[in-house]
């Protein structure tokens, strides 16, 4: 089974957790697009989708599901996104698409957050996949000290400007054995807006997509 296939999968897995009514938030990247289309398939029952970045916006105006601001809406019922990284306590990685500050955004609003992946990206330990950090853009050089001085190397994303206006710093060289304490550090350095990691608001639900079957973490 390829990795798109995989997404595919997942993509239907996380399809039973949309109600009828409901405003659904919904992610960025690949594996969310495969949901995009199958949330188009049922779009009649829901109210509308919440999008986490100007592309999914477009996507979902594409195939014709209303786009409601997060502002007209009180809470989300569910969010349905994926990741870069995700371990078994639901702690993710993600931000490889850039749009990591409106995914913690929905994230946060969100009553239940659901993660899609395939099983490539599960771990015991997050911090391969190099950690997004979005930075307002003349605060780049400061706060690349301060990472190195939390023990990371970060890298400029080049030629990316997030839908915000930033600039993103992708962080090598990290095992993440904290991830809540280190989230909060990040955050913690001025100019910093948002770093991708979720682990004091992790997923809900992780579906995990392998070979045979989809595993549900809970
Ligand atoms: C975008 C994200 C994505 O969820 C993450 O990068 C996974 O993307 P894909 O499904 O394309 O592998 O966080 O900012």
């Amino acid at each position: 089974m390829t990795q798109n296939d995989k997404k595919q999968r997942v993509a239907e897995a996380a399809l039973p957790y949309i109600d009828d009514d409901m405003v659904v938030g919904v992610g960025t990247g690949s594996t969310v697009n495969f949901f995009i289309e199958l949330l188009a398939t049922i779009k009649h029952r829901i109210d509308g989708a919440v999008a986490s970045s100007a592309i999914t916006e477009e996507l979902l105006k594409q195939h014709h599901i209303p786009v409601i601001s997060l502002n007209s809406v009180n809470e989300l019922s569910v969010y349905i996104d994926g990741a870069d990284e995700a371990t078994k306590h639901l702690q993710l990685i993600k931000g490889g698409g850039g749009a990591l500050t409106r995914e913690k955004i929905v994230a946060a609003a969100s009553k239940k957050f659901v993660c899609i992946i395939d099983d490539s990206k599960f771990v015991d330990v997050l911090g391969r996949f190099p950690l997004p950090v979005e930075v307002i853009p003349m605060a780049q050089s400061y706060v690349a000290r301060e990472i190195v001085k939390l023990g990371g190397q970060p890298v400029l994303r080049a030629g990316f400007t997030t839908d915000n206006g930033n600039i993103i710093l992708d962080v090598q060289g990290l095992q993440i054995l904290q991830p809540s304490e280190l989230e909060a550090a990040l955050n913690n350095i001025t100019g910093v807006v948002s770093n991708g990691l979720f682990a004091r608001r992790p997923a809900d639900v992780l579906l995990i997509a392998g070979d045979q079957t989809i595993q549900t973490i809970t």
